[in-house]
């Protein structure tokens, strides 16, 4: 008879939320996304990292169905929703931000809140955006990553690091369960990427599950509970930080070693 080893340290394995299998989009020859298997820990917050142009923007629309991917399956804990249309992806739970802020510049502050819930939810295109449970929970967003006091401000007026909190506001709108960021930080000066740290950690705290491509690695090293790092289109190592941040096949994609 043979006796069961106990598993060390009796950790539990995380549960999968967001996944994908063999994942795959070509732009003409570019392989952006090469048959990418990935998955993400349910209520953590997972990073997504890699050099420039190694998929990673790619792989957020194929999975938000903003791009048809060529290959490959997307699931959300464990229901397949490959290929569907944005608003469905939406409605099964995950908010995405924009690499590039997606607001509408002329809008106000609060318009931007509510024009997103309109465009996401098929009860609210149906009657009016402008009912006043949205907007109270518009600013109560607002008042949650602290640009309240902007809410007239044409959206265009007010800096890009608060034009960054209004998107996540904005994502928040919906109640994503899964929210997927794209370099939340990039361009932000260090008061607002603190803040934006901060705010990650809260939502996280209630439940929410995050994907975060970042390139700022003190904060993705602080940040967060599991790494994804992409290379070529594909994962080449996944862990906690700490074991992500010293292995070679790492420091090899972002350094040319
Ligand atoms: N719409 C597109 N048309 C053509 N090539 C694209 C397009 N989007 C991305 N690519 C190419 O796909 C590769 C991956 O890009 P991207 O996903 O933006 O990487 P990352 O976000 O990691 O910087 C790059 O070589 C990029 O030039
Ligand atoms: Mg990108």
């Amino acid at each position: 008879m043979t006796a069961t080893i106990p598993e060390q340290g009796g950790a539990t394995a995380p549960t999968v939320s967001l996944a994908t299998k063999g994942l795959t989009k070509s732009f003409g020859g570019v392989r952006a996304v090469d048959g990418a298997d990935v998955t993400f820990h349910k209520g953590k917050i997972n990073a997504l990292i890699g050099p420039n142009g190694s998929g990673k923007t790619t792989f957020f629309n194929c999975v938000t169905g903003m791009i048809k991917p060529d290959s490959g399956r997307v699931t959300l804990d464990g229901r397949d929703i490959t290929s569907k249309p944005p608003h469905r992806i939406a409605a099964a739970g995950i908010g995405r931000s924009f690499q590039l802020c997606r607001i509408f510049p002329r809008m106000t502050v609060l318009e931007n809140m509510l024009v997103g819930v309109r465009s996401t939810s098929v009860l609210h295109r149906l009657g009016s955006s402008r009912n006043a449970g949205d907007i109270a929970k518009a600013r109560e967003l607002l008042r949650r990553v602290g640009i309240d006091h902007l809410e007239q401000s044409e959206a265009r007026d007010i800096s890009y690091g608060q034009q960054k909190l209004l998107e996540l506001a904005g994502v928040l709108m919906v109640d994503p369960e899964t929210i997927m960021l794209d370099e939340p930080a990039g361009g932000v000066n260090p008061a607002l990427i603190g803040r934006i740290g901060t705010l990650v950690r809260e939502l996280n705290a209630e439940g929410r599950t995050f994907v975060i491509v970042e390139h700022n690695m003190d904060m993705v090293m602080s940040l967060s509970d599991h790494v994804v790092v992409f290379d070529r289109g594909r994962p080449i190592a996944e862990g906690p930080p700490s074991l992500v941040q010293n292995d070679p096949r790492v420091l090899e994609a972002y350094l040319g070693v």
